[in-house]
Order: C-alpha cells, then structure tokens, then sequence
C-alpha cells in the first residue's frame, strides 16, 4: 500500500486532476516523462490533456506520448479546460504565460528562474498572487532527499552551528550537449549566465541550510564572450545567524563533465559533504570518525518512486538523478489535489532572485572586463 501526502485521502472530487504542459524542450520532456510515470503507474489520479510548443512538431512528439493530449502552438488553447499548466519554456517568456494562467485562475508550475530581472520576477509574482492562483516554482533541489537529510543533520543540533559552507557549482555551457538550445547564450532571454540560470538552485540551497542570505559580494567573469553571460562567478554570502558562504559557479567547456556539484557545511562539531545532491552519499566526519548518514527517500516516496519508474521502464541507473524531478511533480499535484500551498512558492523563488541581482549588482561594480 502507497502511503500518500498526509492530506491525500480529503479530496472528494473524484475527477482527474487535467493538466497542460508549455514548453516541450529539455526540461518540459522531464516533466512529461515524470507525468506520464506517475500516471500510468496509478500514483496520481491526473491526466496531461493539453501539449503546446512554439514549435508544432514538438508539440504534437509530446501529445504522443500521452493518451487524449491535444497538441497546439497556442498557450491559451492549451490552458483552456486544464486545472493546470506546466510552463517550461525559456526564462524571458514566464511571464506572460504565467499572467494567462493567472488571469483564467490555473494552477502554475513555473520552471525556475522566474524571469531575467528581479523587476520581472516581482511582476510575475504579483500577477499569480492579485488572482490568488496556486504556484509552484521548479526549484527542485528543495524535494531532494540527500539536502533534505543535509538539512536535517545540520539542524539537529548535534553538530554545534553551522559556520560556513563551501558549494562548487558547474557544467558545460549549455548551449551544446544535453540542451539543445541556444537562448542561454542571449542576455535578454536568460537574464544572466550560470548564476541565474543554474546557480539559483545553489543560492535557494544556500539559503534553505544555512538561513536568509542577508549580505552579498560578487565577481563576474566572462570567459566565452556571449555579451552580458558571465560564465564564471564567484560568491561570498553571508547569512542571518552568522555563517558565512562561498559559492563558485562555472561554465566551462568539458562537454564529458556534466552538471555536477559540491557542497561542504563546516560546523562547530561536525563536517557535513556531498558530491552527488540526487543520490548521496552524505558523508559526515566529527571526532567519532567518518560515516555515511542515510539519505535515501523515505519507505513511502521510495515506493512510490519505484511504481513510477517500473512504469516507464526506466534504467536502474537514472533513477537517482530524476528523483527530485519526480518528487516535485507529485509534491506539486498532492498539494492542488488536497487544496494546500505548494511548495517551494514565490516568496522563495523571489528571495532567490534578489540574492541574484545583490550579486550581479556587486559583480559589476567591482568587475571591468565582465
Ligand atoms: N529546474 C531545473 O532543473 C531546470 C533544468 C533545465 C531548465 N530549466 C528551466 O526551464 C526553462 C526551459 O529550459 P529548457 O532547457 O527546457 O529549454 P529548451 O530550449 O530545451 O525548451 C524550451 C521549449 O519552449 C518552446 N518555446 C519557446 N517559447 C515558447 C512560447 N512562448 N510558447 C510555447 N513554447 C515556447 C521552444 O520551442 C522549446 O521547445 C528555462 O527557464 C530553464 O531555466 C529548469
């Protein structure tokens, strides 16, 4: 037996949750892919009715995949008779498809980052919250279970206080490899490099570890020469309640080394490290020696996990990393489902992007040749 988000079983609708998917690039294939795990495995009661890209071709590849899905290049055709949409399409154009949602009362997945500027990203939030919709925003670290366990350990307070932490951020550049595209090489698309398209990750992380980022110094480098797409930059954080971050995010051009990332939290009597944020191990070393501490899913999630995957005949060994992907989307439905907030919200996506704009804003001050 499945056990379920501890509200599940209050829903009396009886009907399936309908869904719509924009964006049918990179990441929307994740969350069609999860939609559809979770679906055919019977983990949720919902139905992906609706597929739009700019790009018909796309749209209709993703209505393939699900049965009864319509495909169409309109946004709005594609909300139309959905409960809710996933939009996952480049950053700039959030906005205004988040204000469609908004303005018909449909619930949002919003891929992170919100949008390119933080005056963007405060209108975009601004629209969801005038109509009261519900939004959940892709910042997927935060249903990790390997950071949740970091979490945990960090706040036991067997470990004193957290003092300082050490997080290594990087990939390729991503216009190649992977991802298919070319708009984060475009300032007016993705509103920055690799710290507002990749690194927003690290510095909600940052945030959610070691406390409200409260104090930011920034320097920027531009190695590749897309103009305004740092592609190096390094951070130091500081946090309400005294401990202190680095952050170095990279974009390179070791196409072999994908995303990958590092993260040390230094506290009064215990270090805290992992190089894999989706599978682990977490290690811990205090005066008692090294171990591993547990940070699988729990019994329920791993079960549910398990049904989906098994339902897509997905390879034992890209399960981990699509654990969190996975854990969002069925965070996000439980919550429409049982009439809840979603979570992580616009209020912690915003806060992510003002540690951004601190950043970029100190960066340039300091930087001349960014
Ligand atoms: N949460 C994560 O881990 C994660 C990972 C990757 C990307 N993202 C974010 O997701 C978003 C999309 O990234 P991607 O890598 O999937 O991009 P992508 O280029 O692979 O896909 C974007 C798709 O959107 C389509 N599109 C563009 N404008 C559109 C519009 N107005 N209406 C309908 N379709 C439109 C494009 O044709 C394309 O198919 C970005 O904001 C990115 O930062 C998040």
């Amino acid at each position: 037996m499945i056990v379920r988000h501890p509200c599940y079983g209050s829903d009396v609708s009886g009907k399936p949750t309908r869904l719509a998917l924009i964006g049918c690039g990179f990441i929307g294939g994740v969350h069609s892919m999860v939609l559809r795990g979770l679906i055919a495995a019977g983990v949720v009661d919902a139905a992906v009715v609706a597929t739009c890209d700019a790009d018909p071709e796309r749209a209709a590849l993703f209505a393939a995949a699900h049965a009864g899905a319509r495909a169409t290049t309109d946004p709005d055709e594609a909300m139309d008779g959905a409960d809710a949409v996933w939009i996952a399409t480049p950053t700039s154009s959030h906005a205004d498809l988040v204000g469609r949602a908004a303005a018909r009362g449909t619930a949002v997945y919003c891929e992170k980052p919100l949008a390119p500027t933080l005056a963007q990203a405060d209108a975009l939030a601004s629209l969801a919250t005038e109509r009261a919709i519900a939004v959940q925003v892709g910042l997927v670290l935060r249903h990790s279970p390997v950071l949740a366990a970091f979490d945990h350990a960090i706040h036991s307070g067997d470990l004193g206080r957290p003092m300082a932490a050490v997080l290594r951020d990087d990939q390729y550049f991503p216009v190649g490899g992977m991802y298919g595209s070319t708009w984060r090489a475009e300032h007016a698309v993705a509103g920055g490099g690799t710290l507002i398209e990749h690194s927003i990750h690290d510095v909600d992380l940052l945030a959610w570890l070691l406390g409200p980022i409260v104090d930011v110094a920034a320097r920027s480098r531009n190695f590749s020469r897309h103009p305004g797409i740092e592609d190096v930059l390094v951070a130091t954080l500081g946090h309400d309640g005294g401990a202190t971050s680095a952050l170095a995010s990279i974009w390179h051009g070791v196409v072999s080394r994908p995303s990958t990332r590092r993260i040390e939290v230094l506290c009064e009597k215990g270090v805290l490290w992992t190089e894999d944020e989706h599978v682990g191990p977490l290690w811990l070393q205090t005066d008692d020696g090294t171990i591993a501490l547990p940070c699988a899913p729990d019994r329920a999630h791993a079960e549910i996990l398990e049904r989906a995957f098994d339902a897509l005949d997905m390879p034992q060994e890209w399960r981990g990393s699509l654990t969190s992907y996975v854990l969002s989307d069925l965070s996000f439905l439980d919550a429409l489902r049982c009439g809840e907030p979603p979570f992580p919200d616009l209020a912690t996506a915003l806060e992510a992007h003002r540690v951004v704009a601190a950043a970029y804003g100190d960066a340039a001050r300091r930087d001349t040749r960014a």
